[in-house]
């Protein structure tokens, strides 16, 4: 299968069809239709035939698609069947928030380590696991066989952490800081921006507005 000419909308969508049929698998559901996941997810079904078809079309043969194996193969697209150890960067409120956030767990990406700048805050627990010195990470990456990092310390400084985390070995980081790292090609950055979420949400809430003044 060729993965090179697919869009980033498309591999957008696919952890959300993966909680869909996590939670029909769940259910019980052994075969789904396109239409009915379509009225389910609220997508059009040439739409999800169409993200499917990117990757093979998944063999919908007779009624629907086999909603274990759909799962599972879209499960190994979004790498999911292994295991990813992570770091968290900066131990401050949003480090501490995703560090006590579990559910990342059950996807098969364990929290390993947490590291800061700041004196204080070493030896901090976050769920059972000690904040360490920056000075360590080097070491422990290799230990651990960590390959993501998460960034969650301000701007100032993120581009030199993430160029140093690469340079220890890291091969994706998911960044909360507001800046554009600076990585060698190869390696992956998802950043993360919590207020487009917000500012979206705006948008929709003020095009509803204009839409209700003018019926
Ligand atoms: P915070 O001030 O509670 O924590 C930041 C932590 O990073 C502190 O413990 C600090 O010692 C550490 N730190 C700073 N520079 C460092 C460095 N060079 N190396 C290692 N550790 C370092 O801040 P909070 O609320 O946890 O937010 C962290 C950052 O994430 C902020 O810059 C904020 O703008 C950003 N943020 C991003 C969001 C997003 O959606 N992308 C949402 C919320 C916050």
């Amino acid at each position: 299968m060729d993965e090179k000419g697919i869009s980033q909308a498309v591999i957008g969508r696919l952890p959300r069809y993966f909680r869909y049929l996590g939670e029909l698998r769940d259910e019980g559901v052994e075969r789904i239709s396109s239409q009915e996941l379509s009225e389910l997810m609220h997508v059009t079904a040439s739409q999800i035939r169409q993200d499917f078809n990117n990757f093979g079309g998944f063999g919908q043969q007779g009624y629907g698609y086999n909603v274990e194996y759909l799962y599972r193969e879209i499960g190994k697209l979004l790498g999911l069947d292994k295991t990813h150890h992570l770091i968290i960067i900066g131990a401050g409120n949003l480090g501490q928030a995703l560090g006590n956030y579990m559910n990342f767990e059950r996807r098969g990406f364990i929290l390993k380590g947490i590291f800061d700048k700041n004196p204080d805050l070493y030896g901090r627990k976050v769920r059972g696991i000690e904040v360490q010195p920056m000075e360590m990470i080097e070491r422990f990456v290799k230990e651990n066989d960590v390959d993501i990092a998460v960034l969650t310390i301000p701007k100032t400084g993120a581009v030199a952490v993430a160029e140093m985390l690469v340079a220890n070995g890291i091969k994706a980081i998911w960044n909360f800081a507001h800046v554009d790292l600076n990585v060698p090609e190869g390696i992956q950055v998802e950043n993360v921006h919590l207020s487009d979420s917000l500012m979206k949400l705006s948008y929709n809430l003020e095009r509803y507005s204009r839409m209700k003044e003018k019926e």
